[in-house]
C-alpha cells in the first residue's frame, strides 16, 4: 500500500520507500502540505498547515477565516482570477467570455495500478501490485467543468507521476481550455537552486544551475518540438546539494512538443513549480461530454543529491517508460554511413562498409539519408519513400540481404514527418503540410512539415513505411525530424480549432508511432531530431533510444552525454565514433578517447570503416570486443557521475551493476598538463565490503578503499586521453 486517506483531517498520504507526498483538502481546496523525505504515518496529520492573516492585498475567499487566502495557500492545481496571483495550473474561458472557475473537492478514488493516459505516452506499471493511484475529483458546478488530478506512486521508487483530466458535463455549454498544466507544486520556502538542460543544435543539454529569486525562472519550447534549446525538465535543488547528498526535486514532462516549466518565488518566499503543455499559442475547445487529458509529469525526490535523482529517473525510464522487446535486450553495435558518405553512395559502397564492419565485429549497418526518391542532396524527395534505383538498382531488399549476408543486421533512415516541396507527395497534396492560407510557407533545410494531426497523412505514412518494413529484412529504423514548426495551421481543422494544431500534431505523431511500433515489434527504433532535438521521455515511450547529438566530437560529447544523463539513462543515448578532423568542430582527438566516450552509450561508428589503417583496425576490434563484454553493465548499470566536464579538464563516470559486484570507470582528461599533480579518483556505488579484481588481473582493491581513498589514476600522455578501469568482485 502506498496511499492512505485520513478522513478526519481529509489528508492523503502518498509514499514510497524514502518519500512522502501529502495533500490536504482545506475548505474544498486541494492543499499541498509536503513533498520530500518520508514521514511516519501515525494517523495524526493535524496542525501541519500554517495560516496567517495578511494585508488586504491577499484576498480572502471564505468569510469566517481571514487567514485563508488563495494568494498564500500552497495548492495542488491553482486557478487564476479568484485571488491567487501566482502562475495558475489551468484556465478556461466559458461560452459567455468569462474566465472564472472555482474548483472544489468532490470525491476521490484510490486503486491499485496505474491507468493508461488516452493517446499519450506515460510511465506504466507492469503489474497492478507495484503501483497505487489516487484520483482527486474537483468540480466547478457553474461551468460543469470537472478536473481530475491523477497521482501514482510506486512503493519501491521515489517518484510521483501527475497529470490532470479536464471534462465537461453533458449539457453544459462548450468552453475553451486556455491552459492545462500537468503539475504544480508549492514549496514552502525559496532556498533553492534551479537546474535545467539547455543548448542548441550540436550542443544539447548543457547544465544550467542558478539560484531562484523573487520572480520566475522559466524555460519553455515554442518550436513544436521539445527542442535542442531547452529540455522538458527542471529540478529544484538545495544550494548544498551535489552529486551525492542534499535534496533534489526533479520535474520531467513526458511530452515531445511545446512545454513550459517554471519556478516562481512569490512575496513570502514560497516557490511554485509548474510544468506542462505550453499555454503559449494554445487553446482547446472542449464540448459537453468531452475530456482533455494533459501529458504526464514525473516528479522525482532524492535526498542523495543529483546522482540519486538521476538514478531514479534512469531506472524508471529504462524499465517503466521504454517498452517492447528491445527494452531489456543488449543494443547492437552499429555502423552508420551518414558521415562516411553523406548522400554519395551506391550499393557496392554500402556493402563494402558492411563487410569491413563484419570484420571488426560490428552487428548492425544503418543506411542513412539519401536512399529514396531523387535525393542527392537535401533539396528534394522527403515524402517519396520509394527506393532510388539509380543508387540501388536492385532495390532495398537486395541491399538488405547483401548486408545480412556480410553478417550484419540492416537498418534504415526515415524522416516521415517531413515533405520536400520538390516531391511527388507535395505536388499531389500541397495541403498536407502545416501552413496558413495566404501566408508564405517558410522552409528549413528545403522542407515543410506534414500535418500529423490529419488522419489521411498518418494513413499514408503508415502505408508507405509498413510496405517497406514488410518487404525488407529491416531490424532497425532511425526516425529523424529536422526542423521546427512555423506557420502553424491545419487545413483539416476549423477556424476555431487552429490553436489546437501543435498539440494535435503531437497526438497524431504518437498515434502513428504506436501503430507502427506495435505492428513491427521486432524493429529497434531510434528517434532523432538533428541529433537530440527531441530527446524527451515522450519519444522514449515509443523508441527506446535516441541519437544524442549530431556533434560527435569526443570533447563536446563529454558535456552533452553528462548533461543528458541528468535525466536520461545511458541505454537511451546513441553515441558513435566519428572521423577526425571532426565534421562539426574540426578537432582531432584520439581514437581511444572517441571510443571510450562512445562506449558510454549505445555504441557505434559513423565513418568509412574501409579507410582504417591496420593499427586503427586493431584498436577498433578491441573497442568492439570490450563493448560486447561491458554493454550489459553500461546499458543497465547504475551510473555515478564522478567529475563534471563543466567544471574542468577532467571528466569521469562509472557504471555499477545492481548487485554492486561489477563496475566500469571511465576517466577522461581533455588537455595535457605540464608537470601535473598526482591524482586520485574517489569511486562511488561499490560495495565497501567487497574486494574487486582490477582489469582482469590478479590485483585486488577493497571497495571501501576505492571509495574513501580513491583509485590512483595512471599517468596519461598527450591531449584527449582516457582510461577505463574494470572492476569485478570475486
Ligand atoms: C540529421 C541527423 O541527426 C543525422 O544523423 C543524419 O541522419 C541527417 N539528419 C540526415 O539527413
Amino acid at each position: 500500500m502506498s496511499i492512505t486517506h485520513h478522513p478526519s483531517e481529509n489528508v492523503f498520504h502518498l509514499f514510497s520507500k524514502e518519500m512522502s507526498y501529502v495533500i490536504q483538502i482545506v475548505r474544498g481546496y486541494p492543499v499541498h502540505l509536503h513533498w520530500g523525505k518520508r514521514l511516519r504515518d501515525d494517523g495524526n496529520w493535524s496542525g501541519m498547515l500554517q495560516l496567517a492573516e495578511r494585508a488586504s492585498f491577499s484576498p480572502n475567499p471564505v468569510a469566517d477565516d481571514y487567514r485563508v487566502s488563495l494568494d498564500t495557500l500552497p495548492q495542488e492545481y491553482p486557478q487564476y482570477g479568484t485571488s491567487d496571483f501566482r502562475e495558475p495550473a489551468y484556465q478556461v474561458q466559458l461560452s459567455d467570455g468569462t474566465r472564472i472557475t472555482e474548483l472544489s473537492y468532490r470525491s476521490h478514488r484510490i486503486y491499485a495500478g496505474k491507468p493508461k493516459l488516452e493517446g499519450l505516452p506515460a510511465v506504466y506499471a507492469e503489474a497492478d501490485g507495484e503501483a497505487q493511484t489516487l484520483e482527486l475529483e474537483l468540480a466547478d458546478d457553474y461551468s460543469g467543468l470537472t478536473v481530475t488530478l491523477l497521482y501514482t506512486v510506486f512503493e519501491e521508487r521515489n517518484f510521483v507521476t501527475r497529470s490532470a483530466r479536464l471534462s465537461l458535463r453533458e449539457g453544459a455549454p462548450g468552453l475553451r481550455i486556455r491552459r492545462a498544466l500537468s503539475a504544480s507544486v508549492d514549496f514552502h520556502d525559496g532556498d533553492y537552486e534551479c537546474l535545467y538542460l539547455t543548448g542548441a543544435w550540436a550542443r544539447e543539454r548543457h547544465i544550467e544551475r542558478r539560484r531562484v529569486a523573487p520572480g520566475a525562472t522559466r524555460i519553455e519550447s515554442r518550436r513544436g518540438a521539445s527542442s535542442h534549446t531547452m529540455n522538458p525538465f527542471m529540478a529544484l535543488v538545495r544550494p548544498n546539494a551535489d552529486e551525492d547528498q542534499g535534496e533534489a526535486f526533479g520535474f520531467s514532462l513526458v511530452y515531445s512538443g511545446n512545454f513550459l516549466a517554471q519556478a516562481e518565488v512569490e512575496q513570502f518566499g514560497m516557490t511554485r513549480v509548474s510544468i506542462g503543455l505550453n499555454p503559449f499559442d494554445f487553446s482547446w475547445k472542449l464540448e459537453a461530454g468531452e475530456t482533455f487529458q494533459t501529458p504526464e509529469a514525473v516528479l522525482v525526490y532524492s535526498a542523495e543529491g543529483l546522482g540519486g535523482m538521476s538514478r531514479t529517473y534512469h531506472r524508471l525510464y529504462r524499465t517503466r517508460l521504454c517498452r517492447g522487446v528491445h527494452r531489456d535486450r543488449p543494443r547492437p553495435i552499429l555502423a552508420n554511413n551518414w558521415e562516411a558518405t553523406y548522400f554519395d553512395f551506391n550499393a557496392d559502397k554500402i556493402e563494402s562498409i558492411a563487410k569491413a564492419g563484419a570484420e571488426l565485429g560490428i552487428e548492425l549497418f544503418v543506411l542513412d539519408d539519401g536512399w529514396f526518391g531523387k535525393r542527392d542532396n537535401d533539396h528534394s524527395s522527403l515524402g517519396d519513400w520509394v527506393v532510388d534505383r539509380k543508387k540501388l538498382p536492385n532495390g532495398l531488399r537486395d541491399l538488405a540481404e547483401r548486408v545480412n549476408k556480410a553478417g550484419l543486421q540492416f537498418g534504415l533512415w526515415f524522416e516521415p514527418e517531413m515533405v520536400s516541396p520538390d516531391s511527388d507527395l507535395y505536388r499531389a497534396h500541397p495541403d498536407w503540410c502545416l501552413h496558413v492560407p495566404g501566408r508564405r510557407r517558410t522552409e528549413a533545410r528545403h522542407q515543410l512539415i506534414l500535418d500529423m494531426s490529419r488522419q489521411d497523412v498518418r494513413d499514408y505514412l503508415y502505408g508507405a513505411l509498413s510496405e517497406i518494413f514488410s518487404a525488407c529484412p529491416i531490424s532497425y529504423v532511425k526516425w529523424d525530424m529536422n526542423r521546427n514548426m512555423s506557420e502553424i495551421g491545419s487545413a483539416a481543422l476549423p477556424e476555431d480549432r487552429q490553436l489546437e494544431t501543435a498539440h494535435r500534431y503531437m497526438l497524431g505523431l504518437y498515434e502513428l508511432l504506436e501503430r507502427i511500433t506495435s505492428s513491427f515489434p521486432h524493429i529497434l527504433f531510434e528517434s532523432c531530431s538533428g541529433g537530440g532535438g527531441r530527446f524527451d521521455p515522450g519519444m522514449l515511450y515509443y523508441m527506446p533510444q535516441t541519437w544524442t547529438s549530431d556533434d560527435t566530437d569526443a570533447v563536446e560529447r563529454l558535456k552533452i552525454q553528462y548533461g543528458t544523463s541528468i535525466v536520461y539513462p545511458v541505454s537511451a543515448m546513441g553515441a558513435h565514433v566519428s572521423d577526425v578532423p571532426n565534421h562539426q568542430v574540426h578537432r582531432v582527438t584520439s581514437l581511444t578517447m572517441r571510443g571510450d566516450v562512445a562506449m558510454s552509450g549505445n555504441f557505434g561508428y559513423e565513418l568509412d570503416l574501409t579507410k582504417f589503417s591496420g593499427e586503427e583496425k586493431e584498436i577498433v576490434k578491441q573497442q568492439v570486443a570490450a563493448y560486447k563484454e561491458l554493454r550489459g553493465l553500461i546499458q543497465t548499470g547504475d551510473m555515478y557521475r564522478l567529475k563534471s566536464p563543466f567544471e574542468g579538464n577532467e571528466t569521469a563516470w562509472t557504471f555499477v551493476s545492481e548487485d554492486r559486484r561489477e563496475a566500469a570507470v571511465f576517466y577522461f582528461r581533455t588537455l595535457a598538463e605540464p608537470n601535473p599533480p598526482l591524482r586520485r579518483l574517489k569511486l562511488r556505488g561499490l560495495d565497501p565490503e567487497l574486494a574487486y579484481r582490477v582489469n582482469g588481473s590478479d590485483d585486488r582493491i577493497a571497495g571501501d578503499r576505492l571509495m574513501v581513498y580513491g583509485w590512483n589514476i595512471p599517468p596519461l600522455q598527450g591531449d584527449f586521453a582516457s582510461v577505463v578501469l574494470r572492476l569485478q568482485a570475486e
